[in-house]
């Protein structure tokens, strides 16, 4: 419930770091290229930066707006702001959401990991793409390996959650998250002055708009809610950690900005890869892991430069998981009064079971399917594509709806203290635009205007 002594976060920068970090993770550099590959490049991209201006900021703000104001969970505040209704499923739905992103996610952060090892024990060295290919297969397929290190993230994970260790993270995210910034700039480097780059340059930045279909639009609908963390109550969570004098809408502006540009370093880095090296944009999941190799293989100290990348990718990945783990951990220790410890071992076996599942869905269980797709991408199109996006709609309908104007206004202007020009434009777009986007892409997904 709302808790006025609750924690804050320690400085400014401390905000946008920890924002930051849960937006910025594996989503923009592991998630987006492969659904640019899967869902026709450019015309992908485009959407994509619609979504992200027209749904993902205003959410945001609004998020932060009901998080700071009821200063609770993400079920919680709810509760608080509209008591003995039943517009907390909202919550749970988020904290839900979190969980099972949780499981699948901790299997590629594990993934992660294994390509550290590779990198320091040398193997990633003298292998040509087909073999980068057919390695990542026998890895990611096989029972054991993808396990452990998934077993290894989450309690590294855990450790932070339990131990409250996010300051050392947060003091080591302001040297790590610059550091990413300038290796992906490198990378995209070195990836444009590769052989035959036009092709992949054309691919990401040249739109065929007859490839924007129903579910292109769902996909990048999807991107936007899962690259920026909303509609599940991550961001309320955080938010309700914010001190009174943040500036909900330039931390906001911030947050996009930044991990929009991380996506679109993560493009250019790997499509004129893929192009050259000959790889297919479609393959999926797989495709940073594969194309990555192959980069490095072009640099001097290959291994070395593929060590540093993916330590830093892991890290991103940690701040990530840190903030999908505290919204259920948080969830549950302040709704079921359990100890913050006892919370946080529910959650982290949990993950570890659904992990599991999702890790040996691509291999021995890759014949289980749901709707044609393996269990890991199931998970992956119900939270990003459905959980997410309905969380977003209902949040909106929720503030336009509930929340008095004024109130709003109020807090997202630190009562009055900083300007918010574009104030009505805003609520307009949360009470009538982004509810009735939402839900025209849903239907058009299902086929109702076909
Ligand atoms: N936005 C994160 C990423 O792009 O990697 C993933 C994520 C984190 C989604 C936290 C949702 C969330 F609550």
């Amino acid at each position: 419930m709302a808790n006025k002594e609750r924690v804050t976060f320690g400085s400014k920068l401390g905000v946008i770091l920890a924002t930051v970090g849960c937006a910025v993770g594996l989503g923009s550099i592991w998630r987006f290229p492969y659904m640019v590959g899967e869902n026709g490049g450019a015309a992908f991209l485009l959407v994509f930066i619609i979504c992200t201006i027209l749904l993902g900021l205003p959410i945001m703000i609004t998020e932060f707006f009901i998080g700071r104001h009821s200063r609770s969970n993400a079920a919680g505040a709810f509760k608080v702001l509209a008591p003995g209704t039943k517009w907390s499923l909202i919550g749970y739905n988020g904290v839900l959401a979190a969980f099972l992103i949780l499981g699948f996610y901790s299997v590629v952060s594990g993934w992660t990991l294994e390509y550290i090892w590779q990198a320091m024990t040398g193997s990633l060295e003298g292998k040509t793409a087909a073999e980068f290919t057919e390695d990542f297969h026998a890895f990611s397929s096989s029972i054991f390996r993808p396990i452990f290190w998934m077993i290894v993230f989450v309690v590294l994970t855990h450790v932070i959650i339990v131990f409250g260790v996010e300051k050392g993270i947060e003091r080591a995210s302001k040297i790590m998250m610059p550091a990413l910034f300038l290796i992906l700039i490198l990378l995209c480097v070195r990836s444009v002055t590769l052989p035959n780059v036009s092709e992949g340059l054309n691919f990401f930045f040249k739109p065929d708009f007859g490839k924007i279909t129903s579910s292109v639009v769902l996909s990048a609908m999807g991107q936007t809610f899962f690259s920026l963390s909303i509609g599940m109550g991550c961001l309320i969570t955080y938010a309700s950690y914010f001190g009174k004098e943040t500036n909900l809408q330039t931390t906001a502006i911030e947050v996009t900005v930044l991990n929009t540009l991380v996506a679109l370093l993560a493009g250019v880095m790997v499509f004129p890869a893929v192009f050259s090296f000959g790889i297919e944009p479609t393959v999926g999941p797989e495709l940073v892991f594969i194309t990555l190799p192959n980069i490095f293989e072009q640099l001097p100290f290959g291994s070395l430069w593929s060590f540093v990348f993916f330590i830093l990718l892991a890290l991103a990945a940690l701040t990530s998981t840190i903030s999908l783990h505290e919204v259920s951990t948080a969830y549950i220790h302040e709704e079921y009064h359990m100890s913050r410890n006892k919370a946080a071992w529910i959650v982290s076996i949990g993950v570890i079971l659904i992990g599991a599942i999702c890790s040996l869905s691509f291999g021995v269980l890759k014949e289980f399917t749901i709707g044609g797709l393996i269990i890991f991408d199931a998970l992956d199109f119900l939270t990003a594509k459905i959980m997410m996006p309905l969380g977003g709609m209902m949040i909106c309908i929720f503030v336009g709806t509930r929340i008095e104007k004024k109130v709003l206004k109020e807090e997202l202007t630190n009562k009055g203290s900083i300007p918010f020009y574009f104030f009505n434009t805003y609520a307009f777009f949360i009470k009538y635009l982004a509810p009735v986007a939402i839900g025209v892409i849903f239907l058009n997904e299902l086929g109702i205007f076909k």
